[in-house]
């Protein structure tokens, strides 16, 4: 991703504490305390940093596979004196072994459908995070039947539009991807979350009218008594 795309995806959630303040609601329906969090696809590290203002005794990871993006987060972590945050470069597809079963709660802002590989990347959330975990994944909420966008003018003016210079690209950026950038839609998205062990309890607009926010837990643990 160029420099330019970077700085234009850090500037891009207006007020980040008003928008996290808003993701922890549904996300306290579930889980009570969040020790360990994991903010994958960080890019620069908005949301880690204020994840970190928010959750200052939390042990917090910030992860994405664009060096320059987490070399951005490390300097400016730094400068702001956050000291819970460890940033990496690491693809999503392959988290460290060492993992397993490690956070109460995995973030995804902005980032499920720019990945090439998204199910592979749902698998290795579910591997890592805790059996009594939760994963919220905020992403554009276009419908997934292009028709149902008409007269929609954010999504038809702005959506589509970025789409197609950033997220798609994104989506495009290994062999073998089906590509789905923001025209992937959120019904389809749900379906893939619900067909692989994810059990959607929460939906609800956070951040901009245009971001839907899935909370979600694994399938299994409704099978348990908590
Ligand atoms: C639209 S940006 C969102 C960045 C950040 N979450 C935010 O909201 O400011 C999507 C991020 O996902 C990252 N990403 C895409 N595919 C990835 C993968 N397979 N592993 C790790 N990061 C990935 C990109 O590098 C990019 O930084």
């Amino acid at each position: 991703m160029p420099p330019e795309v970077i700085d234009v995806l850090e500037e891009k959630i207006p007020d980040v504490d008003k928008a996290l303040e808003q993701l922890i609601v549904p996300i306290m329906d579930f889980k009570e305390s969040l020790a360990t969090i994991l903010d994958l696809g960080s890019g620069s590290g908005n949301v880690s940093r204020a994840l970190s203002r928010r959750f200052p005794e939390a042990n917090i990871y910030g992860i994405d596979y664009n060096e320059m993006a987490i070399a951005n987060a490390i300097s400016t972590s730094k400068t702001q004196g956050i000291k819970n945050v460890k940033f990496l470069t690491l693809n999503a597809t392959s988290l460290p072994v060492e993992w397993t079963q490690k956070f109460d709660l995995v973030i995804m802002y902005d980032v499920l459908h720019d990945l090439p590989d998204p199910a592979s990347v749902m698998k290795e959330v579910y591997r890592v995070l805790k059996d009594d975990g939760v994963a919220s994944i905020n992403d554009p909420g276009l419908h997934s039947n292009h028709r149902d966008n008409v007269g929609n003018t954010n999504v038809a003016g702005a959506g589509y539009a970025i789409s197609t210079v950033i997220c798609l690209p994104c989506s495009l950026s290994a062999d073998d991807t089906p590509g789905h950038g923001m025209g992937w839609g959120y019904e389809n998205k749900e379906a893939l979350l619900t067909s692989s062990g994810w059990r959607v309890k929460d939906k609800r607009n956070i951040g901009s009218h245009m971001s839907l926010n899935f909370t979600c837990v694994k399938e299994q643990r409704e099978n348990y008594v908590i």
